[in-house]
Formats: C-alpha cells, sequence, structure tokens
C-alpha cells in the first residue's frame, strides 16, 4: 500500500465524502512506539497489517495499551516513533486539519456512550453527520433530508427507531450504546473502533451490542476494532484477536482458536472469572 503526501490528506478524505460506494479502509502500523508528554509508553514498537474489512478484538489488561491503540489510529494521540498509515495515508505527522478530516471518516464507540444525554435519539445521532455537513447548517440546526434518511436508517438496523424523539438519558444503557452505534454508522464510516463498548452492560445486553458490531462488520463489511476485556466476548466475535500486554503485541491470531493459555500470556496470570463474561460455568 503506498502512503500519500501529507499535504493531500485532507482534499483526498474530505473528497471522499461525495463518492457513492466508499471503499472501507485498512491500518498499518509499522513500529509504532507512543510515548505520553509524562513519559509513560503506551505503545512499545507496535506493528500490525489490518486489512480492510477486518472484524479485530483486542484484549488485555488494564494499562496494556488498548485505548492508546485506538486513539492512535484516530489521530487523537500523537506518533512518538514509527509510522501509522490509514485509509492509505499517513496519520504520523499529518497536520491538525487533516486528522479531523480523518476523524470524520472514523466511528468511535466508547464505554460510557458520549451521548447528549438531554438532547434526543435523532439529534445524538445526527451529529454523525457533522464532518460532511456545511458549518452553517450545523449552527441553524438544519440537517438536509438525505442526513435524517441516514439516521433513520442507522437506527432502524439497531432496532432503536422507535426511540427516536426519546431523550438519550431516558434510555437503558444497552439502549444508549445501540444509539452510539447509530450515530457512527450514520458518518458513514471506513472503519468503526470502538472502545471497551460493552464494559458497562449486562451480560445479554453485551452480546446484541456485540451482535450488532459484528453485523455492520458482515453487512456493510466496515473494518471494525473493538477493545475487549473479558475473553468469551472476544472469542465470540472477533475474527482476529489481537492480545496486548505492557504496550506490545503479544497475541495474533484466529480469535475462535485462542486457548485459555493464550489468553494466559497475553494477561501474564492465570485465567480468573472476571475474565469472562458469564463468570464461573454459566452459559450463556
Ligand atoms: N493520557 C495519558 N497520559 C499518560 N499516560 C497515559 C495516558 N493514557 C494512558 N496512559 C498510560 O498508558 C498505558 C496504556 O494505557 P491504555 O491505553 O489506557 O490501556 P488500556 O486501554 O489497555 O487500559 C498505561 O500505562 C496508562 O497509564
Ligand atoms: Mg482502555
Amino acid at each position: 500500500m503506498s502512503s500519500h503526501p501529507v499535504g493531500s490528506l485532507a482534499g483526498q478524505w474530505a473528497g471522499s465524502a461525495t463518492v457513492a460506494d466508499p471503499a472501507h479502509w485498512a491500518i498499518s502500523l509499522r513500529d509504532v512506539t507512543v510515548r505520553y508528554p509524562n513519559g509513560t509508553v503506551g505503545l512499545n514498537g507496535v506493528s500490525l497489517d489490518i486489512p480492510a474489512g477486518s472484524m479485530v478484538a483486542i484484549v488485555g489488561l488494564s494499562g496494556s495499551g488498548k485505548s492508546t491503540l485506538i486513539r492512535t489510529i484516530n489521530g487523537l494521540v500523537p506518533v512518538t516513533a514509527g509510522t501509522l498509515t490509514v485509509g492509505g495515508c499517513a496519520v504520523d505527522g499529518a497536520r491538525p486539519r487533516a486528522l479531523r478530516a480523518l476523524r470524520g471518516e472514523i466511528g468511535m464507540v466508547f464505554q460510557g456512550f458520549n451521548l447528549a444525554g438531554r438532547a434526543s435519539v435523532l439529534q445524538n445521532v445526527l451529529v454523525g453527520r457533522l464532518a460532511h455537513t456545511p458549518l452553517w447548517r450545523t449552527l441553524i440546526g438544519r440537517y438536509r433530508g438525505s442526513d435524517k434518511q441516514l439516521a433513520y436508517e442507522a437506527l432502524d438496523s439497531v432496532g432503536i427507531l422507535p426511540k427516536l424523539y426519546a431523550r438519550a438519558s431516558d434510555l437503558s444503557g444497552g439502549q444508549q450504546q445501540r444509539v452510539a452505534i447509530a450515530r457512527a454508522l450514520t458518518q458513514q464510516p471506513k472503519i468503526v473502533l470502538a472502545d471497551e463498548p460493552v464494559a458497562s452492560l449486562d451480560p445479554p445486553t453485551a452480546h446484541s451490542v456485540m451482535g450488532d458490531l459484528r453485523r455492520i462488520n458482515e453487512e456493510r463489511g466496515i473494518t471494525v476494532l473493538v477493545n475487549l476485556h473479558l475473553l468469551d466476548l472476544a472469542r465470540e466475535y472477533g475474527v482476529r484477536l489481537i492480545g496486548m500486554r505492557a504496550g506490545e503485541v503479544v497475541y495474533d491470531g484466529p480469535a475462535a482458536s485462542a486457548s485459555d493459555a493464550d489468553f494466559e500470556r497475553i494477561y501474564g496470570r492465570p485465567i480468573a472469572s472476571g475474565d469472562r463474561l458469564a463468570g464461573d460455568g454459566a452459559a450463556r
């Protein structure tokens, strides 16, 4: 894959909004190290090739670098050393304007949902169109009909359409996370990055939200990276499993066949009941 000069980034990403059938994006890291301003190393020499259309589960203990990896791919945390290419464009060293354009193409889903609680479900989902909407329209709160259509379709695809006019804060956690997924979809993203999206949900809801993410990948072909800390969810929903420990990739292989021993190597300790969604024994 060739990278383009940084100067053409914003132009290319801005222009891609008019492409009818956007391609999905690959991600490539070459010896990427991320050092935070206080000296903490978040990523230590990470190399990964993630082809477009991948469904990747990233697992590791708290502090292993999962969130740093996602924030780096999204251009929120600068690369200290190495090269990072997203959608064929170099992200390391890219200018702020180019990074904003990049973020417009990447849908983010967080553990805490990050919705505007007092706003309606529809308003929250339309935020996904912001990067593709002229400033004057957002200032007067006028979205195009086509933007609303995208929002309705996204809400329908995660089963939340009947809640269109509900206040976000009146929804359950699982419903709020589906709204956040719909917001990401309304962006028509090339990549969806989800950081512990089910960590605050009960087990059945966690499964249905993971199922939504899997469908986004399978039906739309969107590249999906999901940070998880539970091994059973990673095995069930990831196609590829990346294990992180102390900022390094210590496992990379098919998710379904990852053994408990593999997880013990990733975690650096024996498996505990808290590493599984269902705890010990209990089947879904
Ligand atoms: N903003 C930050 N400033 C300094 N250190 C950070 C920051 N964010 C994360 N870290 C550190 O980077 C390492 C990786 O953290 P993180 O990526 O959040 O791991 P995870 O998501 O797997 O829990 C940890 O040592 C953490 O303390
Ligand atoms: Mg994290």
